[in-house]
């Protein structure tokens, strides 16, 4: 099969490429999928840097979610041949084939498309868990979305206008402020450089946010600290912008907000209950049209390298998708 193989970590991608492999092989319980789609997250890139806090053995096969189709299963699976499923690990979703654990799939509702169900998983999941678990996220309450032109980002704009918030919406490229506007349901949009904090009091009537929704980290974490309203909390999701912030301590402690990491698939694994319910919430709403994921463009696998690049020179909005 054809598949993308990281041999060697490097920040230009030298040492990944396009390669045959032979099908691999599940064993009893797993599931065969046939691949249809496979969606690009910011784990995906890091990764085949070593900038990622989970570093595979060498050689990998990259590729955190897919969508496909089970060609083979045990005999009495609730998942047999023929069925349409999306979901994956941290590994091997962008190729022909790959073997995933029945507990890491969920079947695709009716009328979604494969690269749509390919885009659910980390997105939509990071969002709920860290906007309505941890956040507690409630209607009318003020939202603050970091990286809104980015996956997980604007999903979480989306999910919060479904479940009622008041959302401002951010970019770190004000080339892109236009371009988000139109993509997004977001209240507001705005340019996270700078003191952006003026444009956060004139937005909520000097209220502040209750919410601060940060995958971006370094200046505009720094400046979302004086953006959280007593008692709010700001979510820690990443650091795409390369810098981990610090924080004096007497900043949450005078302003009285809280700030909280949040790692949805950890979160999953340590209370699997809740990772159920989250997983099955995200379903739900999709299922019903509720979220849509916003795909930028698909290409095939075979163009991976400019998947990549597209997402390390910020010019997606929403997901990139790669077919095999
Ligand atoms: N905590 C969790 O459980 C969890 C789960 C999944 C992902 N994440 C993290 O969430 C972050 C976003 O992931 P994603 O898949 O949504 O990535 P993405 O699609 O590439 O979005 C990241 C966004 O961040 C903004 N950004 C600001 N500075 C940037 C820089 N120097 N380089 C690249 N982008 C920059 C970009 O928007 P503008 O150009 O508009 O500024 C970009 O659209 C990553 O740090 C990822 O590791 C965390």
């Amino acid at each position: 099969m054809k598949a993308l193989l990281v041999e060697a970590l490097s920040p230009d991608l030298s040492g990944t490429r396009l390669a045959d492999l032979p099908d691999p092989v599940r064993q009893p319980g797993q599931l065969l999928v046939k691949v249809r789609a496979s969606s690009l997250n910011f784990p995906d890139l890091l990764m085949t840097r070593g900038e990622y806090q989970f570093k595979p053995p060498l050689p990998f096969v990259p590729g955190l979610e897919l969508a496909g189709d089970v060609v083979e299963a045990d005999s009495g699976s609730p998942f047999p041949p023929g069925t349409r499923v999306f979901g994956g690990h941290k590994t091997g979703a962008m190729a022909e084939y790959a073997v995933v654990e029945p507990g890491s799939v969920q079947r695709i509702p009716d009328g979604l498309s494969y690269p749509a169900a390919a885009s659910l998983g980390a997105a939509y999941v990071t969002a709920y868990t860290a906007l309505v678990e941890i956040g507690g996220l409630k209607a009318g309450q003020w939202v603050l979305i970091h990286g809104a032109s980015g996956g997980v980002g604007l999903a979480a704009v989306e999910l919060a206008k479904r479940l009622g918030a008041r959302v401002i919406a951010t970019t770190g490229s004000p080339d892109k402020v236009e371009r988000l506007r139109a993509a997004c349901a977001a209240d507001a949009v705005i340019s996270a450089t700078g003191r952006f904090r003026d444009a956060v009091i004139e937005l909520t009537g000097g209220a502040l946010c209750d919410l601060v929704f940060d995958p971006v980290g370094g200046d505009v974490f720094d400046e979302s600290t004086r953006c959280v309203a007593f008692g709010g909390k700001l979510l820690v999701i990443g650091f795409a912008g390369g810098r981990i912030a610090d924080i004096s301590t007497n900043i949450p402690l005078i302003k009285g907000f809280s700030v909280v990491g949040v790692r949805a698939g950890e979160y999953a694994r340590r209370f699997p209950a809740r990772g159920t319910a989250i997983r099955a919430a995200v379903l739900d709403l999709a299922a019903a049209g509720q979220l849509v994921p916003h795909i930028d463009r698909t290409l095939p696998l075979s163009r991976w390298r400019e998947a990549f690049a597209a997402m390390a020179g910020r010019e997606i909005i929403g997901k990139i998708v790669l077919e095999p």
